[in-house]
C-alpha cells in the first residue's frame, strides 16, 4: 500500500500529511480506521477513496471487523452433509420462518370495520410487492353504498397518478357505458379494483398477487353492501368467481359472496374490439333489468 494512510482504530483525524505521501497537499477527511478492507490490499489513495464512498453510498456506517470475509468462499468452504450421513440427519436444518401472505391479509382485511378502516389495512400491508412500485394506493371511486359496484382489474399509469380507479380511457367508456343505464359514478355506482397499485408496466397482476387481494376484495363488498356486482375483465373474475374465460362467462348472472355477478368484457377491450360492444349493451340492459326488478 502506498500512501494510505495507517489503519488506526481512531476516527477522526484528519488525513493531510501523512509521512511521506505523493499527495501530501491534499486535505480530505479521511477517517482512518473505515477501511480496513484495504490494510493488505494494493489500493492506492484514491482506489480506497472510492471503495470508501461506494460503502456509504451502499448504507455502510461502521466497520464491524479489521479483515475482510469473503462469505461466498466460506460457503464452499463448509463441508456439506453427505446424502443419508448420519450426521446429516442428526442436524435437520432448521425451517425457515413461514409468513402466508394470504392469512396475513386475511387477518388484516377482516379486522377492517369500515371502508376507511380497510383502505387503512391496505396502506399498511406490506406483503405485496407491487405497493412498493407504485405511486398510489387506488381504493375506489364513486358512491359506498349504491346499488352497483364495479370491480376493474389493475389501475394502469392514470390511475396510478390519480389515486382513483378508472380514469383513464377504460374509464371514460365505463363511465358511457353506465351512463346508457342512468348510472353515474357520482350518484349510483362504486367502482374499485382486484389490485390496489398499478403493476409494472401494465403487466398482468400474478397469481399469488390475485390470491393476497382477495381477501381485502371480499371484505370491500361485504362493507360496501351492493345489490348487485360486476365484474369486468379476466382478472376480475379470477378474483370473485375462482376462474378466468370472460367471453364464456359473460352475459350470464353468476354469484359471489352472496351476491349476484354480471361478469362483462372489460371496456379496455371494447377499446380494442368495438364489435364486441354490441354484446357489452346486451349486459348492460340485463343490469338493468335486475336493478329495476329488484327495486
Ligand atoms: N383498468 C382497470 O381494470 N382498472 C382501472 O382502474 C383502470 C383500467
Amino acid at each position: 500500500m502506498s500512501d494510505l494512510p495507517e489503519f488506526s482504530p481512531v476516527i477522526g483525524p484528519l488525513c493531510t500529511h501523512d509521512k511521506g505521501t505523493a499527495d501530501a497537499d491534499f486535505h480530505l477527511p479521511l477517517c482512518r480506521g473505515l477501511v480496513p478492507l484495504c490494510m493488505d490490499s494494493q489500493l492506492d489513495y484514491w482506489g480506497a477513496k472510492a471503495l470508501l464512498e461506494w460503502h456509504i453510498e451502499l448504507g455502510v456506517t461502521e466497520a464491524i471487523c479489521d479483515a475482510p470475509i469473503n462469505r461466498y468462499d466460506l460457503a464452499e468452504k463448509t463441508p456439506k452433509p453427505q446424502a443419508g450421513s448420519s450426521k446429516g440427519a442428526q442436524t435437520p436444518p432448521r425451517a425457515p420462518l413461514q409468513m402466508d401472505p394470504v392469512a396475513e391479509a386475511k387477518r388484516a382485511a377482516n379486522s377492517a370495520q369500515s371502508l376507511d378502516q380497510l383502505r387503512a389495512a391496505l396502506q399498511d400491508f406490506e406483503h405485496c410487492d407491487l405497493k412498493h412500485g407504485a405511486r398510489n394506493l387506488v381504493f375506489c371511486d364513486g358512491q359506498p353504498g349504491a346499488r352497483v359496484m364495479v370491480i376493474g382489474e389493475a389501475p394502469g399509469r392514470d390511475e396510478d397518478l390519480a389515486g382513483r380507479p378508472f380514469v383513464g380511457r377504460a374509464g371514460q367508456l365505463l363511465d358511457k357505458m353506465l351512463a346508457a343505464i342512468d348510472l353515474k359514478r357520482s350518484e349510483n355506482v362504486y367502482i374499485t379494483n382486484v389490485l390496489p397499485w398499478r403493476p409494472p408496466q401494465n403487466r398482468d397482476p400474478l397469481p399469488v398477487e390475485i390470491a393476497m387481494m382477495v381477501p381485502f376484495l371480499e371484505r370491500h363488498v361485504a362493507l360496501a353492501k351492493p345489490d348487485v356486482l360486476v365484474v369486468v375483465g379476466n382478472v376480475s373474475c379470477q378474483a370473485t368467481l375462482g376462474q378466468r374465460g370472460i367471453t364464456r362467462l359473460r352475459g350470464t348472472w353468476t354469484e359471489a359472496w352472496d351476491k349476484p355477478v354480471m361478469p362483462m368484457v372489460h371496456p379496455a377491450y371494447l377499446l380494442r374490439q368495438p364489435h364486441a360492444k354490441r354484446e357489452a349493451w346486451a349486459d348492460l340492459l340485463e343490469i338493468k333489468a335486475r336493478l329495476l326488478s329488484q327495486s
